[in-house]
């Protein structure tokens, strides 16, 4: 990867006065990246179409007061624990945990005050941002003080890079992830005609009514649930869950390795944006949960008109052996991978 420039700036301040920077990441090719140092959010994706038209693909908001009072989780960094723990509680090492429950029953995306919603520590390495949190033992519940960096870095061959890694004091459940909404027309279209999907799960986790897997691992071949060639997007969505879309986690490998995971294409502009990561799960969200909300420019987000590529482990897999380990012990390192490469149509 070759150099792009970082330069930062002052976005807000938190409630409690705190002021919040906001990192520029640019390349050659006109691609500009925004993203704080609250929550690691990235606010602003900005990416030619094959006219060279060049168009915000990110959901989110002009100031901190947006991400304060109302972000479905814009663009954020999500920990300790991506989705949702079903009942908010779990048994580690003979220990109950009860965690705080803020999603029905469920604890959803680290809790009341998860990753999303504190201020990292910031350093500035060539082209590389490195964002560092210290969750301290018993935060939001969970056991052990778990040390996150995240890493963000813009190449010139316009592939956005994700780079994690934990360590923690005692065992811990950890799944992180980012959750950036993307609407390849252009943030504010109001839905997602015109995209086309590719996501290369063989197997899928059904849902119970609270969304928490079943714990089957269900294969997608012969259902609404295959999209390992392309389809478009919004006609789709309409099969899935009574016409709600995609809120699912689609099996992607064993993990470990960097590997191609999903494409989405824009047909009328030609924006495409391909997903790797080394995460065994991609959660599908097609925006079900989105309220109308005000946001970047004055626009008005509706319900389906996001789409999120969550690269995670499975939800809820505490409580279901047979998924990939989340655990996290003392004398182990947590490392993902994942990056957003966005170009144009061939
Ligand atoms: C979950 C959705 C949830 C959304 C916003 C996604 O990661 O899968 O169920 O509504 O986040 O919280």
């Amino acid at each position: 990867m070759s150099a792009s420039s970082i330069t930062r700036d002052t976005f807000g301040n938190t409630k409690d006065g705190k002021e919040v920077h906001r990192f520029t990441f640019t390349n050659k090719n006109k691609i500009t990246i925004r993203v704080l140092d609250y929550g690691c959010i990235i606010t602003d994706i900005l990416v030619p179409d094959k006219n060279g038209e060049v168009k915000d693909v990110n959901l989110g908001f002009d100031d901190m007061e947006g991400y304060l009072t109302r972000s479905p989780y814009f663009g954020a960094v999500i920990g300790r624990v991506a989705n949702r723990i079903a009942g908010g509680k779990f048994s580690l090492d003979g220990q109950d945990v009860q965690l705080p429950v803020n999603n029905g029953p469920n604890c959803l995306h680290g809790g009341v005050r998860g990753f999303d919603k504190v201020i990292w520590d910031t350093t500035v390495d060539g082209n590389r941002l490195i964002l560092r949190y210290v969750s301290a033992d018993n935060e939001e519940c969970f056991p052990g003080e778990v040390t996150t960096t995240v890493s963000y870095q813009l190449s010139d061959d316009n592939v956005f890079s994700i780079e994690y890694t934990a360590t923690t004091t005692k065992a811990t459940p950890i799944n992180l992830t980012n959750h950036a909404y993307f609407n390849l027309a252009g943030q504010g279209s109001s839905d997602l005609d015109g995209h086309v999907i590719q996501l290369l799960g063989d197997h899928y986790l059904p849902l119970d009514e609270n969304t928490i897997p079943t714990g089957e691992v269900m294969a997608v071949e012969g259902t609404p649930m295959d999209l390992r060639k392309p389809v478009p997007l919004r006609e789709r969505m309409k099969e899935v869950n009574g016409g709600l879309g995609f809120d699912h986690n689609f099996c992607v490998g064993d993990g470990g390795k960097l590997k191609f995971v999903a494409r989405v294409e824009h047909m009328p502009s030609g924006r495409v944006m391909d997903v790797c990561t080394t995460e065994p799960g991609l959660q599908c969200y097609t925006s079900k949960n989105l309220k109308p909300t005000l946001g970047k420019g004055g626009v008005t987000y509706q319900q389906f008109s996001a789409f999120c590529l969550e690269a995670q482990h499975y939800p809820d897999s505490v409580h279901h052996s047979h998924f990939p380990n989340s655990i996290l012990r003392p004398d182990e390192l947590y490392q993902q991978t994942t990056t957003y490469k966005f170009g144009l149509k061939d």
